[in-house]
């Protein structure tokens, strides 16, 4: 057994969210080897919480396959990530929004089981709720009746410290302004207090911020995406023809300031009444989301029935998919936030372009 022996049988192993082997990506940093211990030095593209356990698995059964017994470790460090010009947000290695043409849709319940189910799977995660038309994390995190702690740094600027529960670092535009606030203020203004939002927020260092648009595709969206250095945007949809029609809207809005879009998720798509586990029921039709993403050759992200748990969870301040006995349900948005993770690989995995300006 040599390390050359070795590194030939780890080449061609697939990177499977990436689509190719560890030669292709360069991936192979080193191999020690000292009698029958084996040391494999892999470099992968972060986002590593789903992809570390497959690579470690995937090295160890081949190496196995050749030399029964060996001994071996995986030590795997993390690469890429798009840039990061805004030195408030240095710290944060993936931005990712997730925004809807309409509201309604459950856009703020996917972000909020999405940020506890990365959570969960081990990645430090901020959430950050932008939609001044209805700030929902607070609640749905049970944080509704916390105030932020503020205080001014040395250079006067005042800073705030985003609340925490489950794991997950919250902060929201309710705790910088008042509801009737947004209905007069003009975009331009807006932006003001969305940056103050975002730059005056000590938010440590984190895998994931994940950031809850105002629904819409108006100035604002328009100059929150343009500002932040997205990695990428999920889009939220219910499957009827009429959400669909405002997906189209946002995918297109976020093609115009340069941000990917790292796909749909379509929410409500069915129910499953729990005496009949085998039925399902379109109440808003059927494949919509999948049929929009097919047009605009973005990736399918997955489905999520409607079920009353997801509600009382979100009305409770208990993110759902936190619940042991989530199964099935849970498993659904643990697979949103899995095809999520491998979608901004796939985007870290090249040079992000700046986001092009554009004047509202
Ligand atoms: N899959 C679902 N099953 C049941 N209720 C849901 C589901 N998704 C969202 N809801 C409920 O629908 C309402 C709207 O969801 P919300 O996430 O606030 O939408 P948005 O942020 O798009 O306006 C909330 O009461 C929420 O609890
Ligand atoms: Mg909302």
């Amino acid at each position: 057994m040599t390390k050359s022996d070795i590194i030939s049988i780890l080449e061609p192993i697939i990177d499977t969210d990436l689509g190719q082997s560890l030669a292709a990506l360069g991936a192979i940093h080193d191999v020690e080897i000292s009698g029958n211990r084996v040391r494999v030095f892999l470099d992968a593209v972060q986002p590593l919480h789903w992809v570390a356990r497959r690579l470690d698995h995937d090295c160890k059964a081949t190496i196995l396959a050749s030399f029964p017994g060996a001994e071996i470790e995986v030590l795997v460090r993390e690469r890429g990530g798009s840039t990061r010009r805004m030195p408030a947000l240095a710290g944060i290695k993936n931005l990712i929004a997730v925004a809807s043409g309409k509201g309604g849709v459950g856009k703020s319940t996917v972000a909020a089981n999405l940020a506890a189910a990365l959570a969960q799977r081990g990645a430090s995660v901020g959430l950050l709720d932008a939609d001044i038309y209805g700030p929902s994390q607070p609640t749905m995190y049970g944080l509704s009746s916390e105030t932020m702690r503020a205080e001014k740094s040395a250079d006067g600027k005042v800073i705030g410290y985003p609340n925490e529960a489950y794991g997950v670092k919250v902060a929201s535009i309710g705790f910088v302004m008042q509801r009737d606030q947004a209905a007069i203020l003009r975009g331009p203004m807006l932006a003001g207090y969305f940056t103050m939002l975002v730059e005056q927020i000590v938010w440590g260092e984190l895998d994931f911020l994940i950031f809850d648009l105002p629904p819409g595709t108006g100035d604002i969206q328009l100059t929150l995406t343009q500002r932040i250095p997205l990695t990428g945007a999920v889009v939220v949809t219910t499957p009827q023809e009429i959400a669909l029609a405002d997906v189209r809207r946002s995918i297109q809005m976020f093609s115009k300031v340069n941000v990917d879009v790292l796909g749909i998720v379509e929410n409500m798509s069915y129910f499953t009444p729990p005496d009949m586990p085998d039925r399902k029921y379109h109440i808003f039709g059927k494949g919509g989301g999948q049929s929009v993403a097919n047009e605009f050759k973005v990736p399918f992200l997955g489905e999520i029935p409607i079920d009353v748990r997801v509600r009382e969870g979100a009305d409770e301040g208990f993110p759902f998919v936190l619940d042991p006995e989530s199964g099935a349900l849970g498993d659904a948005f643990r697979q949103v936030a899995e095809n999520i993770v491998r979608e901004t690989r796939r985007t870290n995995a090249h040079t992000t372009e700046a986001p092009v300006e554009i004047s509202i």
